[in-house]
């Protein structure tokens, strides 16, 4: 990996954090996507002290923001010519029903629409890699989803766990339809599960009771972080995995998703519903 340009979302914390690390300590050139400058500052220090790679830089975006992911897009693209990974890794849960700026309710806005937008944003700068990889961090709860996309706009029997598995459902449908979009080009595209792993996702935007929850059971059943960025760093940067697209891993092991995830018309429908509530251009 040494030399190559990495942006990893999310990266100043929890599974992205450790990603970065692992990913700095191969040798690439690590830019994380953070929502705060404060924390991103420290994040850098950290993935300098940890790795001992001192090349890592740092953007700062909102993705549950349409507005602010262009932005980034042209910032990125002030920065860097190329691009040989980009990791679609931010991510959260959301007690509470909410819309965002454009009109999205958030769960689907931040863990879905920012990994459309940024990832078409930046296509032309990955096309410039030798072998440009996408890794979607998604989850082992998509198995649970449905796709309702009446829900994207409007609020029907909010439940947090039904959002997020519909969400992450959406990750894999889209890394299937993006890597039959990109045949024929020299970019790879996966998703992926990294584990139940020991992070503060289910304490942020929580109930008090939910919180309590995702503390507990975390306490009781995760595994470290460094063991939950394994995938991610394996689908970056792995030779094995060169030539492999379209697929969904799972301690970094292919693995048959959802048969709804493997549901070629219902990609499509999302990549059209997700383009006109979201357009590219
Ligand atoms: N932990 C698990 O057991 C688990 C299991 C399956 C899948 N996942 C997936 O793994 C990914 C990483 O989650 P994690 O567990 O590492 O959670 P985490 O520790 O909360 O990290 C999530 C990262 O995403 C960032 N983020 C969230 N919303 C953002 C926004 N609007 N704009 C910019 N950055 C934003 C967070 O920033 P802040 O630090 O500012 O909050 C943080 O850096 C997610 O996609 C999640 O769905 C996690």
């Amino acid at each position: 990996m040494k030399g190559k340009n990495v942006i990893i979302t999310g990266g100043n914390a929890g599974i992205g954090l450790a990603t970065s690390i692992a990913l700095a300590k191969q040798g690439a050139n690590v830019y994380i996507v953070s929502r705060s400058k404060d924390k991103a500052e420290e994040a850098i220090k950290t993935i300098a002290v940890e790795s001992g790679n001192k090349n890592a830089k740092y953007f700062v975006a909102n993705l549950s923001s349409q507005k602010s992911i262009r932005k980034l897009a042209s910032e990125i693209k002030n920065e860097m010519s190329i691009v040989d990974v980009l990791i679609n890794n931010a991510g959260g849960t959301f007690s509470d029903f909410a819309l965002n700026e454009d009109g999205l309710e958030m769960t689907i806005a931040t863990n879905h629409f920012a990994y459309f937008l940024l990832t078409n944003l930046l296509l032309d700068l990955i096309k410039k890699s030798d072998s440009g990889r996408i890794v979607n961090v998604a989850s082992g709860s998509h198995y649970q989803g449905k796709m309702d996309f009446e829900s994207f706009t409007k609020k029907k029997s909010y439940f947090i766990m039904k959002a997020y598995e519909q969400s992450k459902l959406a990750n894999v449908l889209f890394t299937n339809e993006l890597s039959e979009r990109l045949i024929g080009t020299n970019i790879t595209v996966n998703s992926l599960h990294p584990g139940f792993v020991k992070t503060q996702i289910g304490n942020k935007n929580a109930t008090w009771y939910s919180g309590l929850f995702w503390s507990v059971a975390t306490k009781l059943g995760a595994i470290s972080v460094e063991d939950g960025a394994k995938t991610s760093v394996y689908l970056a940067s792995s030779p094995q995995v060169k030539n492999v697209t379209g697929k969904y891993f799972d301690k970094c092991k292919e693995k048959e998703p959802a048969s709804l995830a493997l549901d070629k018309e219902l990609g499509k429908q999302l990549w059209k519903i997700s383009e006109e509530l979201c357009p590219i251009a």
